[in-house]
């Protein structure tokens, strides 16, 4: 316990945190000191939900989009023990539309927690990186197979040099399992919508749940439209197979991409 608090002083933010943390009634339930102890299957579990139910607007690094705040930096999270206040925060604000059960909104509180933990832990340049144990060949083998990687990148086309850019293994791994749209290619998450009857109307998309949908077309215009019956919608995320991929990694499989891509120099 004690090393992991010096871990965090590093950061200040997280430090006064903790500071808001000891002083707060959530912690009778796990004594003062004490972080969540994260359950590994349960985070898995909890990173599909999220994939699934809050990445839109809280982002792919869960580090907040213009549609919704930093989870990571959110003081909500860090006092939060087992769901007790993710749930309360979803239930209070009119964005949170999904219906989740019990079950998974603990999911998401060891995800959260453990994505919490992940960056704390790699500020600290003394902290371990379990993250190089892989086995790069069997990384190779799936980059170019199961997972499908070289359909869309290339380790002598974009991904040359990646090891260059971000040397930190423990980065490059959160890089691949939660990217975002900065380097070359498409920039936007497209919608487009069509009203029975209407011409489709496409553009960038600015906010979508089960009942509208709103986007900013070419011309820079607001259109919003509620969903119904007659009304289809196509998404396409240009990041949309990176979310799918994982619900399929297993813990083999990232550590064995790391070292994979770890060698790309
Ligand atoms: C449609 C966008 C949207 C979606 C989807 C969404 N959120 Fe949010 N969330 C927000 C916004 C915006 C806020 C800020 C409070 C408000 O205005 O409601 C917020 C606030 C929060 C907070 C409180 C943060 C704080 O520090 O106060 C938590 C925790 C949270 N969301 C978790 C989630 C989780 C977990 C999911 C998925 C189950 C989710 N949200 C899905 C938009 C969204
Ligand atoms: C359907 C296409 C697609 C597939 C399949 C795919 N990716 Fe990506 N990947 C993307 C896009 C799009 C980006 C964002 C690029 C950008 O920043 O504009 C990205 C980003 C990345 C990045 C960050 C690149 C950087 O330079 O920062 C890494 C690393 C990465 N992907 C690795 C993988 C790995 C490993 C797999 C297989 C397990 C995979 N990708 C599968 C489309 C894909």
């Amino acid at each position: 316990m004690r090393t992991s608090l010096v871990r965090l002083k590093a950061d200040t933010t997280v430090a006064a945190a903790l500071i808001v943390l000891m002083a707060g009634p959530a912690l009778a339930q796990g004594g003062p000191y004490e972080r969540q102890r994260i359950d590994n299957a349960a985070a898995d579990r909890g990173r599909a939900v999220y994939a699934k139910h809050c990445i839109n607007c809280h982002g792919s690094t869960a580090k907040g989009t213009d549609r919704g705040p930093d989870l990571i930096r959110s003081t909500v999270v860090l006092r939060d023990r087992l769901g007790n206040g993710i749930g309360p925060a979803l239930k209070a604000s009119a964005n949170h539309q999904a219906t989740l059960s019990a079950a998974e909104i603990v999911e998401l509180s060891h995800f959260l927690h453990q994505r919490v933990e992940a960056i704390a832990t790699n500020r600290n340049p003394r902290g371990p990186l379990p993250v190089l144990t892989g086995d790069p060949e069997a990384g190779r083998a799936y980059f170019n197979g199961s997972g499908g990687c070289s359909s869309c990148h290339s380790p002598t086309g974009d991904l040359a040099g990646v090891a260059t850019r971000i040397p930190d293994a423990a980065n490059l791994q959160q890089r691949f399992l939660f990217p975002t749209l900065r380097r070359g290619g498409p920039k936007q998450v497209e919608v487009t919508v069509t009203v029975r009857g209407q011409q489709p109307v496409s553009g960038a998309l600015v906010r979508i749940d089960d009942f509208a949908v709103s986007l900013r077309d070419a011309s820079g215009e607001y259109r919003a439209f509620n969903r119904g019956a007659n009304v289809a919608v196509t998404v396409q995320d240009p990041l949309a197979a990176h979310h799918g991929l994982l619900d399929r990694y297993t813990d083999d499989d990232m550590h064995n991409l790391t070292a994979y891509l770890a060698r790309l120099k």
